[in-house]
């Protein structure tokens, strides 16, 4: 059951799809009193939920603020990362749980057991919000009623489920193909080269350098015949520049945000000086979204959509402040008070407050001040791309995700979770993420393989991919200045080859599960809680997850390690690949220490099921659904399969593979 309450929210931030009339009666679960929102834990309470956040997939034992920020360290006190997922699944057992959904888009503060053990403090900045409660049913149902109410994920074109190479510092045309023939030397399969700012004349969204990328399209058409998209990034801010078409037309269209006074605001990102479209404006929305046209008529069919919290460098204004205030410290005897307040002057200019309230959107709702919609910038940003390239590409799919974003923006593309780093505790941030992001929807997402930040390792790089297998979203991606990761930059290719091999043998099943998951709001990442409610180990359990109907991962992060615990909640079939060979073996429910030598990929299959596989592809272009064969205890595999680009698909075409296809080892 769905049930609404609605407390004079300022904008109809358009994170649900169905319309539900507000109840009159008094709000369960939550004492509602000084604007705050109160829920009373038991001991044993689990609280899942919160999409992008960090730490635990149990959110229980911490603070959460939504509040999309650009913040590339994403250590275990931060309180916000770049997208604002305000939803709570409360679980008390079976028949007292519920989820909350509060749909707010300014900043909100979700105290889970933080200030006091056994309290949910929920509190909006302002109390004007719509709140959603959603009962009855198992975990998996709630989240599905959820999921109903916020409108079915983003689908994305067959292709996206190849691996993707990227790299902040890929500078030119020869960099990108040789990316391309260094995975081709190497027999490592690649759908995906991603295009960093580097490709943009002078960071301006939708130029190319003429220097240094003299014929986009021709080398689009050239990798396309070798099976590989050219992914660009897309940043929000548009460059100030006269005579630079894009920023010509907003300002006389009027379509930039602007400030108190109804000039533009002038911010700084990558550019220098720039502007905001404002994505909460429909007609600058369908304006922007139709700018993404001159790069798919160069053989464009994917994007990234980054820097949308938005990330702000400086402002003009308070950049020509702080010059101002450091003067005052010129010359001084500087003491510890002074020497900090000087540091302040430049350390706190990015993503202010302050600038945050200097600038204004024009919505459907009337002018309304950023901060008060803060968290449906990157939402909108998504869906003004996703709209324009739905009519661009005549009903095709595009590849599309982004860095920021809000519910609802799970319908328009995907998310990738920002500029983590090269640590071994990321690889677990981001398996507890992904379960997480897909109760609300955002199926389409992954990590930064390796890590964004820092310098990668090979053992680390090995371990990141033998678990990004199973990620929708399979991208190597890296800053500039950091270590080469690509799969070919640590000598020896055989063991990159083996683990990538792998994912593309696995594709059919991923996709299948990916779409059914897609089209009956279901998640394609679980919790093992959501798998087996019974089962107190289970419930604990953060470092496994289920992926698909049948499939459980259990992957390695730790450093040296050369394996680890795994807990079974019933029978399986364990699955082995080790220097690119295929073996199982039958394990008993219970603890088992499985060992996991670098470069071997260890999964298992639930009793009763089984899952196929297809033999090796260079690209998923060249997958041979002919060749699948089922691994596994059971005789068949319901598969679902499309021709990898429409967007009105429906379940109806599944079809079931029979034993007669057995993988024969
Ligand atoms: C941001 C993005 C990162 C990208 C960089 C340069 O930090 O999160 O992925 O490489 O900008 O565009």
């Amino acid at each position: 059951m769905i049930q609404k309450w609605s407390f004079s929210p300022y904008i109809d931030t358009e994170a649900v799809v169905l319309r539900i009339p507000a109840e009159d009666s008094p709000l369960p679960f939550f004492e509602h009193t000084d604007g705050k929102y109160i829920c009373h834990m038991k001991d044993t309470t689990r609280v899942y939920g919160l999409g992008e956040a960090i730490r635990g997939i149990n959110k229980r034992g911490w603070q959460y603020i939504s509040f999309c920020s650009d913040d590339p360290v994403h250590t275990e006190e931060k309180t916000s990362l770049y997208g604002a997922h305000n939803f709570i699944l409360v679980d008390s057992g079976r028949d007292d749980r519920f989820l909350a959904f509060f749909d707010y888009p300014a900043k909100i503060t979700f105290d889970i057991g933080y200030s006091e053990s056994d309290l949910i403090t929920v509190n909006p900045e302002e109390d004007r919000l719509d709140l959603y409660i959603v009962t009855g049913g198992s975990l998996r149902e709630i989240v599905r009623e959820f999921r109903s109410l916020i409108g079915r994920a983003y689908l994305p074109p067959f292709f996206a489920f190849g691996y993707g190479q990227s790299r902040w510092g890929y500078v030119s045309e020869d960099d990108i193909k040789t990316v391309f023939l260094r995975h081709k030397e190497a027999g490592i399969p690649i759908d995906m080269v991603y295009l960093d700012i580097d490709y943009m004349e002078d960071f301006q969204d939708f130029t190319v350098s003429r220097e240094r990328f003299p014929d986009l399209k021709n080398l689009s058409g050239y990798m396309r015949s070798n099976g590989v998209h050219l992914v660009p990034i897309i940043d929000a801010a548009v460059k100030v520049r006269e005579g630079y078409s894009v920023y010509d037309e907003g300002k006389e269209k009027g379509y930039f945000c602007k400030d108190a006074d109804g000039e533009d605001f002038l911010t700084a990102v990558w550019p220098g000086l720039s502007v905001l479209p404002d994505f909460l404006n429909a007609d600058a929305r369908r304006w922007f979204g139709e700018q993404y046209k001159t790069l798919t008529d160069m053989g464009i069919d994917g994007f990234w959509n980054d820097m949308n919290e938005p990330a702000l460098f400086y402002s003009d204004k308070r950049l020509k402040e702080a010059f101002l205030k450091l003067k005052e410290f010129e010359g001084k005897n500087l003491g510890i008070f002074d020497f900090f307040s000087l540091r302040d002057v430049l350390g706190k200019l990015s993503n202010s407050i302050d600038d945050y309230r200097a600038f204004y959107h024009n919505t459907p709702s009337g002018k309304l001040r950023h901060d008060r919609v803060h968290n449906l910038y990157g939402y909108q940003m998504t869906r003004s791309a996703s709209d324009a390239l739905k009519s661009i590409r005549g009903g095709k799919r595009t590849l599309l995700f982004s860095r920021a974003s809000y519910i609802g923006a799970h319908r328009y593309g995907g998310i990738w979770t920002g500029d983590n780093h090269a640590w071994w505790s990321h690889i677990l941030q981001s398996m507890k993420q992904m379960p997480s992001l897909n109760m609300c929807g955002f199926l389409y997402s992954g990590s930064d393989i390796g890590g964004f930040g820092g310098n990668c390792t090979r053992d680390l790089l090995i371990r990141w991919l033998s678990f990004a297998v199973f990620t929708p979203l399979m991208r190597n991606h890296s800053a500039v200045g950091t270590r080469h990761q690509e799969a070919f930059a640590f000598g020896e290719t055989e063991i990159f080859r083996h683990i990538i091999t792998l994912r593309y043998r696995l594709i059919p099943y991923l996709y299948s599960e990916f779409m059914k998951a897609a089209l009956t709001d279901d998640m394609y990442f679980r919790p093992l809680s959501f798998d087996y409610e019974d089962d107190p180990i289970a419930g604990e359990v953060e470092d496994q997850l289920m992926v698909g109907e049948s499939l459980m991962i259990a992957p390695v992060y730790t450093q040296n390690a050369g394996g680890r615990v795994v807990y079974l909640p019933e029978e399986m079939t364990q699955v082995r690949m080790s220097g690119g060979e295929i073996s199982t073996e039958e394990l008993n429910k219970g603890h088992h220490y499985i060992s996991v030598p670098l470069g071997d990929v260890v999964f298992f299959i639930k009793k009763g099921y089984a899952i196929p596989l297809c033999d090796p592809a260079e690209n998923t272009q060249s997958i041979d659904y002919a060749t699948l064969r089922l691994i596994g205890s059971s005789d068949r595999y319901t598969l679902y399969q499309d021709d990898g680009e429409s967007l009105d698909v429906t379940l109806d075409s599944v079809k079931t593979i029979k034993k007669s296809n057995e993988l024969s080892f």
